[in-house]
């Protein structure tokens, strides 16, 4: 039916790769391509006897328009997925561009320089891709992603009016490591190294860093303490679910985690500034970056579940209503099944989904889109054959 391009084959890049080839029916040619080919080869080495999916690799740097454009032009895929670092999200827009090519990508532009992430830079893309005919998917892993179709999902079914999401991402997995990160360490430090936010009446209110902190019984894992950040999606839902009062985003966190986390901070290893170090300018996170252990090695040892989801709170029949939708995800199972833990698995998985989604027609623009504008429906589905099956609760416990 298909072809795809998929740019990066690092943690979720190696997923997405693995459940396009357990989909060949809809992706029966994928190009692998990225900044280190010998990573793509190793994985088309692994899978191409296990699969009918035709897999091509190729060397590419994505901050290069040129290079990239000349590379799309030549593979001629349906798609270009996004599953490098979200630095490369601009020059991967204006290359598909400049190919008429549609667009995925699982997290929203940051520049390196400013550990700030926003939609505003991709969202500019808009008239381009509408003029062009092409589609741009934003934010198609777990969260963003899922967490944009599930609260879709609930405002076309359960409710009339959606007035409070608070998102929870829980992982309980356990790597034996004092300290390691779930994905690519660079952009997961900056992430929780930034001050919190949430969305209210209209505005955003800031907080310090883990300033807000909860306790929450999450099903297959157990009690754990979340804390309040800000991520995109708080951004795209503001906009797209109408009616909306509040939205906050928490993640789950060990003490272990914070108290390294702490530490590093406290003596300057995760600033984002250039040092001079032996008459040579370094970052000091990513000099961190590569002493930590690589999150694709986490596979093996990390034990535990993830579980992700969305409780929503609104009105349907002029009655109050709650509702919670999640997945419980089993990092030990999806190492035997992909070779990669639940974190990288529950992004993966999604990218794949997307991309199905357009290249089946599914979902299509023109423009730029974020993944709640779609009908939620097909996905959901998809969800439920491609390995993320959800469940869901009328009677959810709520977060004060
Ligand atoms: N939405 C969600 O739920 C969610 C959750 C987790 C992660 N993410 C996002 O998923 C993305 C991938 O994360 P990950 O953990 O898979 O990262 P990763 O393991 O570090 O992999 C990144 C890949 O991109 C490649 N790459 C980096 N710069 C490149 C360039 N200039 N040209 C070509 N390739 C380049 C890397 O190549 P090398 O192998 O040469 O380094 C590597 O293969 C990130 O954007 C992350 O923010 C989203």
């Amino acid at each position: 039916m298909g072809k795809a391009l998929i740019i990066g084959c690092g943690g979720v890049a190696s997923v997405a790769i693995h459940k396009c080839c357990q989909n060949s029916e809809v992706f029966e040619e994928i190009c692998i391509a990225s900044r280190t080919k010998a990573k793509c080869d190793k994985l088309r080495g692994e899978l191409a006897p296990k699969t009918k999916t035709a897999i091509h690799t190729a060397q590419v740097d994505a901050n290069n328009v040129e290079e990239l454009t000349a590379l799309i032009k030549q593979y001629q895929p349906d798609i270009v997925m996004n599953l490098a670092l979200p630095y490369q999200d601009l020059t991967i827009m204006d290359a598909c561009l400049a190919a008429g090519v549609h667009y995925l990508d699982t997290a929203n532009y940051e520049p390196e320089d400013t550990a700030k992430f926003e939609y505003k830079w991709q969202w500019a893309y808009r008239d381009r891709f509408r003029d062009a005919g092409l589609t741009a998917v934003l934010g198609c892993g777990f969260d963003p992603g899922v967490t944009g179709v599930f609260s879709a999902y609930a405002l076309k079914h359960e409710f009339d009016e959606i007035h409070e999401i608070d998102i929870l991402d829980c992982n309980g997995g356990d790597h034996g490591y004092p300290f390691a990160t779930n994905f690519n360490p660079e952009i997961n430090i900056r992430e929780v190294s930034a001050n919190g936010s949430y969305w209210e009446d209209g505005r955003w209110v800031e907080t310090k860093p883990m300033e807000i902190k909860r306790e929450y019984d999450f099903e297959g894992v157990g009690k754990k303490d979340m804390y309040l950040l800000h991520h995109e999606e708080l951004e795209s839902l503001a906009k797209n679910i109408p009616g909306i009062r509040r939205i906050r985003f928490f993640m789950t966190f060990g003490q272990s985690y914070l108290t390294h986390l702490k530490c590093l901070e406290n003596v300057g290893m995760t600033s984002i500034e250039p040092i001079l170090y032996e008459g040579r300018e370094i970052v000091p996170l990513q000099f961190l970056k590569a002493v930590l252990p690589d999150p694709a090695s986490l596979g093996p040892r990390t034990v535990g579940k993830t579980n992700i989801g969305c409780i929503l709170r609104g009105v349907t029949d002029g009655k109050e209503k709650d509702y919670y939708l999640y997945n419980i995800c089993d990092h030990q199972e999806c190492y035997r099944e992909v070779g990669s833990q639940a974190v990288s698995y529950t992004t993966g998985v999604p990218a794949m989904i997307g991309a199905m989604m357009v290249i089946k027609g599914l979902w299509k623009g023109p423009g730029v889109f974020n993944v709640e504008e779609f009908d939620p429906d097909p996905f959901m589905e998809a969800l439920n054959r491609w390995g993320l099956p959800w469940k869901e609760s009328h009677h959810p416990v709520l977060v004060d």
